[in-house]
C-alpha cells in the first residue's frame, strides 16, 4: 500500500503545483488518511459508482505505471488506450515530466495482480505541444511509443465532434471505498454539454479542447485520481467502442455539480495521426 500511496502523492503533488483550488483537494485526497477524509465520505465518491470490468470488456485499456521493482498494482499510477500495436494515448499530465525509460505500460488483463499482465518498456513520448494552453490542463494527451507491440485489440479514434448521450469509462483508480482495486472498474457516465460544463467550471473549462460527463444533479458516478490516462468511450453506429476522451481532470470526484473533465479525443485526431507516422506506426 506504502507504494501505491508515493505515486498517488507525487501526482497529486506535481498537479497541485499547476492548477491551485482544483488540484488542492487531490493533494488533500492523496496525503489525507481515512480519519480526514471522513468529511467527505458522505458522497458516494468513487471508478467511483461502477462496477468491475469482465476480462476481454476493454482489450485496449492498459495500466501506466512506474518501472522497477514492484508489481504492476503498486506500480501503476494512470491508464492509458492502445490505439495501434507499439502506440498507447494516455494524459499529458501523467508523463509529462517521466523520461521513457521510467514508465512500464501494462496490458493484456483487467487484473494488476493476475498471471496474464504483460509488462511492456516505453521508447519515446509525445506530449502534446499546446498542453496547458489556453487553460490549466487544456490538451491533455499524451503519446508513447512502446518498445514492443502488445497483443491486444486497438480502439478506434472518435474522428468527428459527435454529440454522445453516454460514455463508459474505466481504470483502476480510487473506488468509493478509498481504494485502489486490483481489478480494473468502469462505469456509465452521461454527457454534460460545453455550456453546463463552463458553468461548473468556469475559469479552468476550455470548450475546444475538453469534453465533460457525469450526474450533473446527484454525482455518484465518475473516474478518480488513478484513472487519468484511461478512456472514455462511446458505441459507435456498428456496435464497436470509439474513443472519444481521455480522463484527466476534475474537482474531487463523483460530487453534484462537477462533473468529470475528458480530453476530447476528436480534437487531436489530425495531430495523433502525424505523431503515429512519424513513429513509423498505423492507426
Ligand atoms: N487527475 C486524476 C488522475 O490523475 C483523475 C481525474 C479524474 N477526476 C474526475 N473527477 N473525473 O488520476
Amino acid at each position: 500500500m506504502d507504494t501505491k500511496r508515493k505515486h498517488l502523492i507525487r501526482l497529486g503533488a506535481g498537479v497541485a503545483a499547476g492548477l491551485g483550488a482544483v488540484a488542492l483537494v487531490w493533494a488533500g485526497t492523496a496525503s489525507a488518511g481515512a480519519e480526514e477524509n471522513s468529511t467527505q465520505s458522505d458522497f458516494e465518491a468513487q471508478v467511483i459508482g461502477g462496477q468491475e470490468a469482465e476480462e476481454g470488456q476493454y482489450p485496449w485499456l492498459v495500466g501506466l505505471g512506474s518501472a522497477g521493482s514492484g508489481t504492476p498494482w503498486e506500480n501503476q499510477f494512470c491508464g492509458g488506450s492502445v490505439i495501434a500495436p507499439t502506440v498507447v494515448l494516455t494524459a499529458a499530465h501523467c508523463v509529462e515530466s517521466d523520461a521513457p525509460e521510467d514508465l512500464a505500460v501494462f496490458s493484456g488483463s483487467v487484473d494488476l495482480e493476475g498471471p496474464d499482465i504483460v509488462t511492456t518498456g516505453v521508447a519515446d513520448i509525445h506530449v502534446a505541444e499546446d498542453y496547458e494552453s489556453p487553460t490549466q490542463f487544456a490538451n491533455d494527451w499524451a503519446l508513447l511509443l512502446l518498445a514492443e507491440p502488445v497483443d491486444v485489440e486497438p480502439i478506434a479514434l472518435n474522428a468527428d465532434l459527435t454529440e454522445f448521450d453516454a460514455f463508459e469509462t474505466a481504470g483502476w483508480g480510487l473506488t468509493e471505498e478509498n481504494e485502489y482495486p486490483t481489478l480494473a472498474r468502469w462505469v456509465e457516465v452521461p454527457f454534460v454539454d460545453d455550456t453546463q460544463c463552463a458553468e461548473a467550471y468556469p475559469d479552468e473549462h476550455d470548450a475546444a479542447s475538453m469534453v465533460c460527463a457525469g450526474d450533473l444533479a446527484s454525482g455518484g458516478i465518475d473516474a478518480c485520481s488513478g484513472d487519468s490516462g484511461g478512456p472514455l468511450m462511446a458505441g459507435a453506429e456498428d456496435g464497436s467502442q470509439v474513443l472519444a476522451g481521455i480522463v484527466s481532470w476534475g474537482y474531487g470526484c463523483a460530487e453534484p455539480g462537477y462533473p468529470g473533465v475528458y480530453s476530447e479525443v476528436a480534437t487531436f485526431v489530425p495531430t495523433i495521426e502525424e505523431v503515429v507516422a512519424g513513429w513509423g506506426a498505423e492507426l
